[in-house]
């Protein structure tokens, strides 16, 4: 096993979120500041509250993942970003409604402190929402400059050592692999020519890499999902990750889903919907920003049920994806799910899923952990693609020739074999045991 030198996470980390004021980035950042000041607990943080297993089971080695992965510590981290109006992060989260009065008006100093920088937006991509606070330039090429420049004044500012990006903002309209997403050239030559297959998302992705900033695709935009992209995070050394967090309904697919194909069992239907209420909704209401999200909602379960090689249980799946903007409802989003299986001999059964979740309590751990585990991931020197994170996502990114891997608990294992491998601990393959019998 070739032995990685990692960096020690010395300094400032500069954590920069595109859609700093939106429901997700805000409870992250207020969550983050009340951990800092023990107001509060990191609960669904894997990197702040699960353990790991080092060594054979009898060893008994289970330290908590913090305390051996040299990890960031919440205090050195400094937030930044950008968002279309310009409100202070109190402000927005008074808004959002996700969080009570009490748990974050010990924050109000710092959240009032923080305010975005202007963003690169086009309402052609995000049809519902309308910005005040954006910045103009001749070319998405000079406003990708920009955003460079933003980086560079934002980290020179704040003194920090490293910087690592979030994408927090709204689900673009869905845009197809085109010819210039293909080739790094042509991909930097529409940004001159203004293309219309150049999205905001992109530019920010691309200043990212530029300054040498790993970047993280919380939405389930095409943004570095690209064989340009790919080639400059390649060519830059720098990590990237996505697409959109796996948090609710999508987290329970990844859960049942490998539990009936464990178990041989088939799957004749599947039948999502979900009422949701905050802003994130409203913009799904459009339906080309719909059709992104359904996309990536709906590769989980052909990918893991694999109907080409069980076409008995899963070769004829109805499945469905709903989304229902119901705004009294805000971030208390309800999702049910109504699945039909069938047993020994074909019989049917019926499996109902009902999750009375809230979306950004859910996402906002997942942005903790990423931030820490991509600033990891590039003081290990890691680039591309960074496969071992697709626990965290819905549709993970994955090369054209490969499949991903959704099943939640393989991802864990994934993930926490690589930590194993980082800290220079052998990888866990669950064999002691079994050794064991041959005694
Ligand atoms: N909460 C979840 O469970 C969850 C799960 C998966 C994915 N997501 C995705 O996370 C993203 C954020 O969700 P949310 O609930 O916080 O939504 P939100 O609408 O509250 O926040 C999005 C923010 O992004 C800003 N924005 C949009 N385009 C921008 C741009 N070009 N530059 C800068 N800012 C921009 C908006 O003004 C808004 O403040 C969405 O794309 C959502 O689909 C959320």
């Amino acid at each position: 096993m070739e032995k990685i030198n990692v960096q020690t996470p010395s300094g400032k980390l500069g954590v920069l979120i595109v859609g700093l004021n939106g429901a997700v980035a805000s409870t992250f950042i207020a969550g983050t500041y009340a951990v800092r000041k023990n107001l509060s607990k990191p609960i669904g943080s894997v990197t702040q509250m699960a353990t790991i297993r080092l060594g054979q089971r009898n060893e008994n080695r289970f330290p908590k993942i913090k305390d051996v992965v040299p990890l960031a510590g919440l205090d050195q981290i400094v937030f930044g970003g950008w968002d279309i109006q310009d409100e202070d992060v109190y402000d927005s989260i008074v808004r959002a409604e996700v969080l009570q009065h009490r748990d974050f008006e010990l924050l109000r100093a710092e959240l009032m402190k923080l305010r975005p920088m202007k963003a690169v937006f086009d309402q052609n991509y995000v049809k519902r929402l309308y910005g005040t606070h954006v910045k103009t330039g001749a070319t998405k090429w000079d406003l990708m400059e920009q955003l460079r420049k933003d980086i560079r004044d934002f980290k020179a500012a704040n003194q920090c050592d490293r910087l690592v990006m979030i994408w927090c903002g709204s689900t673009e309209v869905f845009l197809p692999m085109g010819d210039i997403h293909m080739d790094l050239a042509k991909l930097e030559q529409a940004m001159k020519d203004n293309h219309a297959d150049i999205a905001p998302s992109m530019i920010y992705a691309y200043a990212a890499l530029t300054e040498k900033v790993p970047y993280i695709n919380g939405a389930p935009n095409l943004t570095t999902d690209m064989p340009a992209l790919l080639q400059y995070a390649d060519k830059q050394n720098m990590p990237v990750c996505g697409k959109d967090f796996k948090t609710g309904q999508t987290m329970m697919k990844t859960v049942l889903a490998p539990m009936f194909k464990t178990r041989m069992l088939g799957l004749s239907g599947w039948f999502s919907t979900n009422i949701l209420g905050n802003r994130d909704g409203e913009v799904l209401d459009d339906p080309g920003s719909f059709k992104t999200k359904e996309e990536s909602k709906l590769s989980v379960i052909d990918t893991i049920l694999q109907p080409e090689l069980y076409p008995e249980l899963y070769g004829d799946i109805y499945h469905k994806v709903r989304i229902n903007y119901y705004p009294p409802r805000k971030d208390e989003k309800e999702a049910w799910d109504n699945i039909d299986i069938f047993g020994w001999m074909g019989y049917p059964m019926q499996l109902k899923v009902n999750f009375l979740c809230r979306d950004s309590i859910l996402a906002a751990p997942i942005c903790l952990d990423l931030v820490l585990l991509m600033d990891l991931a590039q003081r290990c020197g890691f680039k591309g693609i960074q496969h071992w994170l697709s626990f965290y996502f819905k549709s993970p990114m994955h090369e054209m020739n490969q499949h991903p891997e959704h099943d939640l608990f393989i991802q864990n294992v994934k993930m926490k074999n690589t930590l194993r491998m980082i800290i220079n601990e052998k990888p866990i393959d669950f064999l002691d045991e079994t050794i064991d019998l041959f005694r």
